[in-house]
């Protein structure tokens, strides 16, 4: 169900969010029996704190969270689903306490609070609801957690019932609640429309019914700049011959995070009705291990003609991609953004937490920064060394799909991936799309990397 707002301003119970610094002030100007509660119940409004304070009657009268003090904030987020899962069942409504650049994203988090993946069995959640606060756009803000929440379900489905069919199943419901076109081309149709690398990247499934390779291409929006979104669709990563071991294999389902991305991103630009062109455009393939797999050593020649030694078919999602970008710049839109669970060696430069992103653009770069910053959805650039351009390079091929060594594993992945990007202007996003952890408004499983970020620095990025 998508996490909205009430509206049942009868039922709220008051909110008050204390800034700790500001405590005494505020408790100062609370009435007698008010004041007298929260000292006996040691109420100092630190970070995460929650109390409620009753009525004469016993009703609840308001709700009071502890909202620390910048420090302690810094090293956390979303504040308020952190109280929102301590609180008891209820409406509330926020009456003071969190300043203007921040309410829109503890709002988010708020409505995060009560997300859960219960396809398979049900699960717990707080039942608590907030009217939304004067000044914030509910509507917007409705749909981003709505876009989230799609985002979540689409990587935490396990790849038996998220293949690639069942994939491009929810591309197509996306597109037909938006009027969005969508064409896929499927199976040997990818060899005779030029499609080699999703090919043989995903036929060794080709022969289990509704897992064939395909891409998938979607098509919104008549006029306005042109801005294509490019995520990598793996729905399953065994790594191929190149075989993972069990306990790197565990969470690949998630391996098609790129994709529900871009989706949850896609709906999020389609419900909001921005004024571009947008096209999505998904390899969605498994990559498993069977007879016609394609090998290590096999060298493949992909839509725009560079050749590839295959060194690693565990680095499939850059063979996938590269056919996908060729055919996004054959058209040279305003933008191209790719999304990718594509490196292990991102998780080793900046953690799960951060994504990293390249560009050559530094206005683009500097756009993203200042608006991951304000939604507070962490990116990070990181460089398209052109030195390291020489690791790419194998001798009997254009281009190495996994450079021997593996140092500098994320930025030999993007250089390789900006070599199918001839013209448009580029961003690649290597992103986690998980959360290893439970945290306030992020329970362990799918998580959306980058897409409040791209939608709030669009504006700026192609002029809206
Ligand atoms: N899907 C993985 C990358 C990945 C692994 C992302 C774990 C997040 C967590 C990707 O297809 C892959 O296997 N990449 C290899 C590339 C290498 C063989 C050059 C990697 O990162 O080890
Ligand atoms: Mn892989
Ligand atoms: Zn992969």
């Amino acid at each position: 169900m998508a996490p909205t707002f009430s509206q049942d301003h009868k039922a709220a119970i008051a909110l008050h969010v204390i800034d700790q610094p500001a405590f005494e002030t505020w408790l100062d100007a609370q009435q007698g029996r008010v004041k007298t509660w929260v000292q006996a119940n040691d109420f100092k409004a630190a970070r995460g704190e929650v109390l409620l304070v009753p009525s004469e009657g016993g009703h609840p009268l308001m709700a009071l969270v502890g909202y620390g003090t910048p420090d302690q904030r810094a090293k956390r987020r979303y504040h308020l689903a952190g109280a929102a899962a301590k609180l008891p069942r209820g409406v509330y409504e926020l009456v003071s306490g969190i300043d203007s650049e921040q309410i829109e994203t503890e709002c988010f988090g708020w409505l995060m609070s009560s997300y859960r993946f219960a396809r398979y069995a049900k699960q717990n959640a707080p039942d608590v609801q907030l009217i939304a606060p004067k000044g914030v756009d509910a509507a917007k803000l409705e749909i981003i957690a709505g876009a989230e929440a799609l985002i979540r379900d689409l990587i935490n489905t396990p790849a038996a019932d998220m293949g690639p069919g069942d994939l491009e199943a929810a591309a197509g419901a996306i597109a037909s609640e938006h009027g969005a076109e969508m064409t896929v081309i499927c199976g040997d149709d990818l060899l005779s429309r030029n499609f080699p690398l999703i090919h043989a990247v995903g036929r060794a499934a080709g022969h289990v019914a509704d897992r064939a390779p395909r891409l998938i291409d979607m098509r919104w929006g008549k006029s306005g700049p042109m801005v294509t979104l490019v995520g990598k669709g793996v729905c399953f990563d065994t790594g191929g011959l190149n075989l993972k071991p069990g306990s790197s294999m565990g969470l690949m389902k998630k391996d098609m995070g790129g994709a529900a991305n871009v989706l949850g991103l896609a709906q999020m630009i389609m419900a909001l009705g921005l004024p571009v062109r947008l096209r999505v455009l998904i390899p969605a393939v498994e990559n498993a291990v069977s007879g016609n797999a394609f090998r290590p050593g096999d060298v493949l020649t992909s839509r725009k003609g560079l050749t590839i030694e295959v060194n690693n078919t565990d680095a499939e999602g850059r063979l996938v991609l590269a056919d996908a970008l060729a055919l996004a710049d054959e058209e040279s839109p305003d933008l191209v953004i790719s999304m990718a669970t594509l490196t292990g060696a991102a998780r080793v430069a900046l953690g799960p937490d951060i994504a990293p992103f390249f560009t050559d653009d530094d206005a683009t770069a500097l756009t993203l920064s200042g608006a991951a910053a304000r939604v507070q959805d962490p990116v990070w650039r990181m460089p398209f060394h052109e030195p390291y351009e020489l690791r790419i390079e194998p001798g009997i091929a254009d281009l190495d799909n996994a450079p021997a060594g593996g140092f500098a594993g994320a930025i030999t992945a993007a250089l390789f991936l900006r070599r199918f990007v001839g013209q448009s202007r580029y961003v690649h996003f290597d992103i986690y799309g998980w959360q290893q952890v439970a945290a306030p408004a992020r329970p362990k499983g799918g998580l959306g990397q980058g897409p409040r970020t791209i939608l709030e620095a669009l504006p700026d990025l192609v002029n809206l």
